[in-house]
């Protein structure tokens, strides 16, 4: 426990910065001047592009479950910063222990190491099993590179395996194929393999021939790579959480873990998304199925900047090899940033709070929203499912939750989706503007805003 938490409620807000009634203006001039200004110094006004949305916005502060932009608007929060925020935004706990260790002097001093790291890594290694050792990074783009680099360099091969409709980055090996139209990449193949579609411009010709991209919950296709190709890894986000909620069919993740074992290739799990926001142990702990390497990232510090590659002792001591022809090169000048550390130590620290009783609630709030939200497609007599894992959930105006990109591609009203998204935000609902982008729920929102976002929708859907 950090000293001077106690006298704050843990998820609320602090009485003083509770937020008044709802004053949505709808008016974003504020926004638009600071874009406008930002522009001239920025390529594109924002530092990272899939941030810039219709409506434009600027934010100010963020707490809690609530955020507000430059002019004023408020906002209840289901984007969290695409995922990290499980605790809510600017969380008590995990602030003081941040402040705490600025004030005890300890910055990056970047040589040797630190208590700090050891703290981490053992609160890891003992509550997370895919965890036996663990090295720490700062981005989920630097983890998959590493863990692919790793795979490759244990395995001696080099081609890999990602999924249609899975984002695990935006490095060479996998900024491909994410939210890319039908048009493009042709119709369902099975068993087979789709053209790499990168996100951008920059990638070598050479190295897309070294990515087999094949759909989700496709094992044929995997089967199909792997006699073809020596595959080193198959890297997936064990729910494909870029495309809204696509989860895993019942044996799939258990028939990759076998195909690993039979082809020799190492199976990656980017728990990036699904890691500390579903359970501590990720998606691998829920499914039962332990993959040779997992990244970790977002809610692992409740949006302080880290992520980890993890895995199996005798491959992840590979980083350290005696020879240096055998270990792959993994180094950074921020990695394990004390301030960062700290917030992953105290949001870990929360998350076992109660034998996870944070699950339990996020788990009652997702359950309470997916139950309205059904009633409202009922009553509206809209055709649509709500996919959900725990505190994350996701509309699909579709008569059956998908189970791949195609799928989704093929049978979702994307027009109706964009169009509930504004909106909603419009209401002061911030569902991200970007359709089948997930919703996620915080242990700071409470059961009044989960009947505030029922009550918004429904107007939404109605009108
Ligand atoms: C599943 C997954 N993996 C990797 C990444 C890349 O993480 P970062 O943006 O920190 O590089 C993301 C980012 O959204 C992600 O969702």
């Amino acid at each position: 426990m950090v000293e001077g938490a106690e006298d704050h409620p843990r998820s609320s807000i602090p009485k003083e910065e509770l937020p008044v009634p709802a004053t949505h203006t709808q008016s974003y001039a504020t926004s638009k001047s600071i874009f406008e200004h930002n522009r001239k110094y920025i390529p594109g006004g924002v530092m990272s592009l899939p941030r810039r949305t219709e409506p434009e916005l600027a934010f100010e502060k963020a707490k809690g479950a609530f955020m507000w932009d430059a002019d004023g608007n408020r906002y209840l929060d289901y984007h969290a910063a695409f995922g990290p925020t499980v605790l809510g935004h600017n969380d008590h706990y995990v602030n003081v222990a941040v402040e705490r260790t600025l004030k005890a002097g300890l910055d990056l001093c970047g040589s040797g190491t630190n208590t700090l790291e050891g703290r981490l890594a053992e609160l890891m290694c003992t509550n997370i099993e895919v965890c036996e050792m663990v090295q720490i990074l700062n981005t989920g783009t630097e983890a998959t590179m590493s863990a692919l680099r790793l795979a490759r360099g244990i395995t001696g091969r080099d081609h890999i395996i990602v999924m249609q409709g899975g984002f695990n980055g935006s490095h060479n090996d996998v900024a491909c194929n994410v939210l890319t139209p039908i048009e493009l990449i042709g119709p369902r193949v099975s068993p087979g393999e789709y053209k790499y579609i990168p996100l951008g411009s920059g990638v070598p010709l050479a190295h897309q021939q070294l990515v087999h991209i094949v759909n989700f919950n496709d094992l044929d296709s995997v089967k199909y790579v792997c006699k073809r190709y020596p595959i080193a890894a198959l890297i997936t986000e064990p729910i494909l959480q870029n495309i809204g909620i696509i989860k895993p069919l019942p044996g799939y993740l258990q028939g990759l873990r076998e195909l690993a074992d039979k082809y020799g290739f190492l199976l990656i799990f980017d728990e990036v998304k699904t890691g500390f926001r579903h359970s501590l142990g990720g998606y691998s702990k829920i499914s039962g199925v332990r993959p040779d390497l997992a990244v970790f990232a977002k809610a692992m510090a409740n949006g302080y900047v880290i992520s980890c590659l993890v895995g199996k002792r005798e491959l992840m001591q590979c980083i350290a090899d005696a020879d240096p022809t055998k270990r792959p090169f993994v180094a950074g000048t921020y990695n394990g940033h004390p301030l960062s550390l700290s917030a992953a130590i105290a949001t870990i620290e929360r998350l076992l709070e109660g034998n996870g009783e944070i699950y339990e609630r996020l788990n009652r709030l997702g359950e309470q929203i997916q139950a309205g939200i059904e009633d409202i497609l009922r009553a509206c007599g809209i055709t649509g499912v709500v996919a959900r894992q725990g505190s994350a959930f996701c509309i699909y105006f579709m008569d059956h939750e998908p189970r791949d990109w195609h799928d989704l591609a093929s049978n979702h009203d994307f027009a109706r989706d964009r169009n509930m998204r504004q909106k909603m935000i419009q209401r002061g609902i911030y569902f991200f503007p970007v359709e089948t982008k997930q919703c996620s729920i915080s242990a700071a929102h409470t059961e009044a805003d989960i009947e505030l976002t029922l009550g918004m929708l429904d107007q939404c859907l109605h009108s």
